[in-house]
């Protein structure tokens, strides 16, 4: 790897095809021999270039060209590259390259590593070129035959992608395997296991009757707790069905699930790798969240099959292709299997948590961005959320129906492709006649748009007028942006609250509900309105936009009472909300005590005292925006400390005028019986610990917590209450001695000790930070586990405002040494972590600096990867 920049505008097609490859594999954890053998193909009319093989850190053995050895003459190879110069001016040859390699010292965990004693690959982007030179890029489709050889009491398991042909018995313990994918793809998309796992088997059969396998593999003893992972696959695969017409292709489909790696999950055809804590769950190790994040994650990676494998991506500039793709999927399989509106509002909650911020500050890119000095910086919420809701907004433009016709064409029209933006959308054009050039805007520029909305009301002509101006701020790179297409989804409410369903509206394109914005000013005219109208804007957050609406605050609680689409009635409640929360934070930097306005409170508590809403949108209304959103709206200048004390003032006042609305819901909300997963019951358990977390600042003191926590027969209430007590009464004996109580409980279920590292990483206030230090030196933690990291500096540094943001610059000193230590060992995980210090440009002057110094400090390290390079200097703005 150089760090130079790629560019979109470079691409080229390869000279070269690659029509088989057939990989053997000797595995040995300090010397694996592959030989991989190439039928090549030169294209037409290329003339006799060399070929130019991509490795990463490989040890060259041996290369022979049509079956003879070649002389060193003829290539020249490197750990990074085999040249190979002298070829045959023939249309087709065969190469045979040997390579080496040593899974146990691979601390990457990209290419062939070691998990827990399991050999396992992660090819996803550039992985591949670490086990043997290729063209490894995604528009490479080539079809595989994998031999895996492995000493059988090591490895009696051995799999790779495809359908399994041949095994048997190598002697002197040895034996082997091997596998072919009939399905041409690209590189990144390979993937071989092999080890000593457990397996716990189902069947499939498809719409069209074909029987299929399916085959989870986890840790011996943990069986037991892939039961949910299984259900969930068939959900999705008879869902995709359905749904979407798409039906599974190989005879068997294979999950395997590991203790190591670097992200969620990962597609790999027809052997999925998962991180074991989207596979694991029962009652007593897993939340409610866990079990939601395994559906959709099980979902996801299934449904990659179609959006990803069948059709892949012709260069890594289109990996919103399929990732935006792919989430959409997952979340419309998530709304239907679960609550539609409670979705949406986790997904916007994370949209604007995760992807606002990126959008808005110096990591800001587009979802199709133009240029790249490494790729794994770019599986980002940009790319995967925004991308998503970009599908979503082309759903919303075209209609259901339409949209549907768009996506069939580009299903039978790019099946076996490696395809681009500009082909899907061509897909919806032609099948549609909609001319999307002005909507794809949304692939090429970066930035949240802006909508500034003010309106009138008059009264003798019985007219609405609205004010609508688009922009979007300047991000970096990009000062001056184009004009977007935005729809807006609205509704409008008469005085009484019923929903004016008899709409004329003029001074814009309007379908149905929604307007589609795509001029710099509309002056949007409701006509024949009797009374003044409330006006619902974005309902169902149709456009990932800010809008701006001085809207009153009587206004807000009318949608926040009425509104009928329960997303928009959240939203309105949480605009409320926020304002309340910006005003109580300049007061508390003012050193005024926080006054709460009574209509807040007022439709907060008729919101949560409403039981003809479901528990779990009762609950989302009461759960105030965090404080990274109440940084995020206010923008410049922030101090976490103003913040977290304004937002703890304001609960405080909720807790006191809903008392008994909260000591009721803790009573009585809990579902009976025993403990099941589903949305429901989630959804009551979230309510009951949102209820839980206001008594504590009014009645419930530690001593009343302790015993809900030894009691609870699951993992959400027991960590919930465990976490809720911790952190507001950080350092307590009851704390304590919950805390010490449950690491003895779970000390050895490491996905659980996840939970009590995270929990204690996110004690507010400035004493956690050496909470964090003495827990890097506990049994329970370890640098070597991406999981362990995340749950402890992942959660610390991004999950922390107050303990992180110290204004002695402790925490980002602290951060950017263990970024320099762990970028030696897993450079991706490294510069994932450190992106949580990419809005240190909002923070007040004394901060600012010190977390300048701190990147500085990073930045001018040497060696780094080029994986925290990149993210250190955009995140400078260098
Ligand atoms: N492609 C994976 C997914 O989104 C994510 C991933 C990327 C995993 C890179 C590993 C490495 O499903
Ligand atoms: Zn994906």
């Amino acid at each position: 790897m150089t760090g130079h920049e790629v560019r979109l505008e470079d691409y080229k097609p390869t000279a070269f095809e690659i029509e088989t490859v057939d990989l053997t594999f000797r595995l040995d954890p300090a010397r694996t021999i592959v030989t991989s053998r190439l039928s090549m193909r030169r294209r037409n009319g290329e003339p006799a270039s060399p070929l130019v093989l991509d490795g990463d850190e490989l040890t060259f053995v041996e290369l022979k060209i049509d079956g003879h050895a070649a002389g060193s003459d003829r290539f020249e190879a490197s750990p990074s590259r085999l040249e190979v110069r002298d070829l045959p001016q023939t249309e087709f040859f065969t190469l045979e390259i040997v390579t080496e390699v040593a899974p146990a010292d691979n601390t990457k965990l990209m290419g062939l590593y070691r998990s827990s004693g399991v050999y396992c690959t992660q090819c996803e982007a550039e992985g591949f070129r670490r086990i043997t030179y290729f063209l490894d890029r995604p528009d490479v489709l080539a079809i595989y035959t994998t031999r895996i050889e492995a000493p059988k009491e090591d490895a009696p398991l051995l799999l790779s992608n495809g359908n399994p042909t041949d095994s048997g018995d190598l002697g002197e313990g040895w034996h082997y395997a091997v596998w072919h994918d009939p399905h041409p793809k690209p590189s990144y998309l390979f993937a071989l296991v092999a080890g000593d796992l457990a397996v716990v088997r189902d069947d499939f059969v498809t719409a069209s009757g074909r029987p299929v396998k399916l085959e989870i593999y986890v840790e011996h003893g943990k069986e037991a707790r892939a039961a949910y992972a299984m259900d969930a696959l068939k959900r999705s695969m008879k869902w995709d069905e359905e749904r979407f017409g798409r039906e599974y292709d190989l005879s068997v489909f294979m999950i395997v699930a590991v203790s190591d790696f670097n992200m969620g999950a990962m597609e790999n055809k027809g052997l999925n790798i998962f991180n074991d804590k989207y596979v694991l769950a029962d009652a007593d190790t897993a939340t409610d969240t866990d079990y939601a994040n395994i559906e959709a994650i099980i979902a996801h990676e299934y449904f990659h099959n179609w959006t990803g494998n069948r059709i892949t991506c012709r260069d890594w500039f289109q990996l919103c292709l399929k990732e935006g793709l792919t989430v959409y999927r997952d979340h419309e399989f998530s709304a239907d299997t679960r609550s539609r509106p409670v979705k949406r509002i986790a997904e916007v909650r994370l949209l604007k948590a995760h992807q606002f911020p990126e959008d808005s500050g110096p990591l800001a890119h587009p979802v199709r961005p133009l240029r790249y000095s490494e790729i794994n910086n770019f599986y980002t919420a940009t790319v995967y959320e925004k991308g998503s809701e970009v599908v979503r907004m082309l759903a919303t433009i075209l209609g259901t129906e339409d949209f549907k016709r768009g996506l069939d064409l580009y299903f039978t029209r790019h099946d076996g492709d490696a395809a681009t933006i500009e082909d899907f959308l061509a897909c919806f054009e032609d099948a549609t006649g909609v001319d999307l050039s002005q909507f794809s805007v949304w692939y090429h520029q970066a930035g949240t748009p802006v909508l500034s909305v003010g309106s009138r009301y008059d009264t003798s002509a019985k007219k609405l007028i609205v004010d609508i101006e688009q922009s979007v701020p300047p991000t970096p790179g990009e000062e001056r942006k184009k004009l977007m297409h935005i729809p807006l989804r609205f509704g409008l409410f008469d005085p009484q609250g019923k929903e004016i369903t008899a709409r004329t509206v003029s001074g814009i394109e309007f379908s149905g509900d929604v307007l589609h914005i795509r001029e710099r000013k509309h002056a949007v005219v409701f006509e024949n309105v009797i009374d003044r109208p409330t006006l619902s804007l974005n309902r169902s957050f149709s456009a990932p936009v800010n809008i701006r609406y001085e809207q009153s605050s009587a206004d807000l609680a009318h949608l926040a009472r009425f509104e009928t689409d329960p997303y928009s009635r959240w939203q309105s409640l949480s605009d409320l909300a926020m304002r309340e929360l910006i005003r109580a934070t300049g007061a508390t930097r003012d050193g005024q005590t926080v006054r709460c306005d009574g209509s807040l409170i007022e439709s907060l508590l008729t919101t949560l005292d409403d039981s003809s809403l479901e528990p779990a949108l009762r609950g989302q209304a009461i759960s105030l925006p965090g404080e990274a959103d109440i940084a995020r709206e206010i923008g410049t200048d922030i101090d976490p400390d103003a913040v977290h004390a304004a937002r703890s003032g304001v609960m405080d006042e909720i807790a006191r005028h809903g008392q008994d609305v909260f000591e009721n819901i803790g009573e009585s909300i809990l579902p009976g019986g025993r403990y099941s997963p589903d949305a429901e019951a989630a959804g009551r358990r979230a309510l009951y610990l949102a209820a839980i977390s206001y008594l504590t600042r009014v009645a419930l003191p530690p001593e009343a917590l302790l015993p809900i926590i030894r009691s609870a027969d699951n993992m959400t209430i027991m960590s919930g209450v465990l976490g809720i007590l911790v952190h507001r009464f950080p350092g307590s004996a009851g704390a304590e001695t919950a805390l010490a109580e449950f690491e003895l409980r779970f000390r050895d279920n490491p996905l659980v000790i996840d939970k009590w590292l995270s929990i204690q990483a996110t004690i507010p206030g400035p004493n956690t930070l050496e909470r964090v230090l003495q827990l890097m030196g506990t049994r329970h933690f370890s640098i070597e586990n991406p999981n362990r990291v995340r749950a402890l500096i992942g959660s610390f540094a991004a999950g922390n405002p107050t303990g992180f943001n110290l204004p002695d610059g402790a925490a980002y000193d602290f951060l950017a040494g263990q970024i320099i230590d762990l970028d030696a060992r897993n450079p991706q995980v490294a510069a994932r972590i450190l992106t949580a210090m990419r809005s240190w440009k909002s923070l007040e002057p004394v901060r600012r600096e010190r977390a300048r110094i701190a990147l500085s400090e990073i930045a001018q390290h040497s060696p780094l990867s080029p994986d925290v390079r990149d993210i250190a200097d955009r995140t400078l703005g260098q």
